[in-house]
Parts: C-alpha cells; sequence; structure tokens
C-alpha cells in the first residue's frame, strides 16, 4: 500500500470519528435494518459495521488497500460476519441476484459513473431486494446549486473523486428502482456544498 493511500485512509477515520455524532444515527438507520444478504458497495474504512443488526451476512467491497485494511479490524467488532473484498463499483465481482439488500453510503458521489454502480446493483440484487443509500446530493436550492456546479471540479480534485453536485435520487430511479423511502436533509457542520444529503431506499422493480 502507498504511503498517501494510507495517509488518506487515516485521515478519512479521524475526520469521519469527528463527525460521528451529526452522521452516526443516519448510518444506523441506513444500515441497522438492512436483512439478509448483504453488499456495502465502498466500504471505506467499515464506519457502518458496527452497526449492522439484522444482516444475516454483509459481504463489503472495496477497492482501495489502505482503506480496506482498517475496515478489516472494525469488521471484527462487528455483530454479524462482514466478509471483505476488493471490488469495483462499475464491475461487482459476483452473480446476479445474489443479494437480498445493497448498500451505498457515501460512495455514489465517489463512484466514477454512478449509472454503472446502480445498474450492477441492480443486477446482483434479487427481485425486489432493496438499495438504501446515504449521500450527499445536488440541492434542491438553485443557489447553492449553482455554488456545487461551480465548484465541483476543484472539490473533486482535492478530495479523491468526490462529486458535490450529482442528483443520485434520479439516478436510483433511472437504474430501475422505485423510491419507497426518501428524506432529505442538511448535515451540519460540513462544508454547504456537501450539506444536502438523502437516506433512502429504492426497491428492485
Ligand atoms: C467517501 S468514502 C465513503 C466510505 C464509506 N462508505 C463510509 O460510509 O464512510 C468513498 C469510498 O468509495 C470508494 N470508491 C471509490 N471509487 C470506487 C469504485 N469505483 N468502486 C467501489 N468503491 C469506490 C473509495 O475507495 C472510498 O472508500
Amino acid at each position: 500500500v502507498g504511503r498517501w493511500a494510507r495517509v488518506w485512509a487515516a485521515g478519512y477515520d479521524a475526520v469521519s470519528v469527528r463527525f460521528e455524532r451529526v452522521q452516526g444515527p443516519h448510518r444506523r438507520r441506513l444500515v441497522g435494518e438492512a436483512a439478509g444478504e448483504v453488499l456495502e458497495v465502498g466500504a471505506g474504512t467499515g464506519l457502518n459495521f458496527p452497526r449492522y443488526e439484522r444482516a444475516r451476512r454483509v459481504v463489503a467491497c472495496e477497492p482501495d488497500e489502505a482503506m480496506r485494511a482498517r475496515a478489516r479490524r472494525r469488521a471484527r467488532r462487528a455483530r454479524v460476519p462482514v466478509a471483505l473484498v476488493a471490488g469495483d463499483a462499475g464491475r461487482l465481482p459476483f452473480a446476479d441476484a445474489s443479494f437480498d439488500t445493497v448498500v451505498f453510503s457515501l460512495v455514489l458521489c465517489s463512484v466514477p459513473r454512478p449509472e454503472e454502480a446502480l445498474a450492477e446493483a441492480r443486477r446482483v440484487l434479487r427481485p425486489g431486494g432493496e438499495a438504501r443509500f446515504y449521500e450527499h446530493v445536488r440541492s434542491e436550492r438553485p443557489g447553492l446549486a449553482r455554488w456545487q456546479d461551480l465548484l465541483a471540479r476543484p472539490w473533486r480534485t482535492v478530495n479523491r473523486g468526490c462529486t458535490p453536485n450529482r442528483e443520485t435520487v434520479g439516478a436510483v430511479e433511472r437504474a430501475g428502482f422505485r423510491v419507497v423511502e426518501l428524506e432529505r436533509f442538511e448535515l451540519p457542520g460540513v462544508p454547504p456544498i456537501v450539506r444536502p444529503h438523502v437516506l433512502g431506499v429504492g426497491r428492485r422493480a
């Protein structure tokens, strides 16, 4: 693992632990109810792992080795079995219809092509399965959305691909999911361009 990747993973962890108080409850709502065979895409350092309650098993795919190394430690503290694998959201190394639930947690902002990641999620889900997502998104307020558009490129450059102006809910619907639960809210304490968040569930149509 490169030194820069290790530094990034450590930094991501440190910042996330600082935001635990505001993010923790959303993470719990995201995965606490995730049931059956669960795939978490781009699991990062595994911050969601200790909050799974109903999953029979979680398979967590994460392409970055330094992130995976940290996630491995958290996997041991989970209440449900967690298996870590390397893997790209755009080409999931799993058979069709092999999961009951797919979880995206602050990851559809970072993958190069969210529509591809969502198509893959749909493919690996059983009919009637759920995509659960917790993401920061493009604002519904035109003023802020304009700032998100203007700053998207520099923000992405310094934040490893994180794109602040994606219309993720629309992308979920276009990928063949019926959105059955959706909440929009602002996350306090973060820069305004990444404040608008969504927490939702899409059912595989
Ligand atoms: C902002 S972090 C979120 C990590 C974690 N899901 C969380 O909730 O803290 C974005 C994650 O997406 C991962 N990622 C980036 N591109 C990816 C891809 N093509 N496929 C899967 N994961 C990817 C990154 O390695 C990183 O771990």
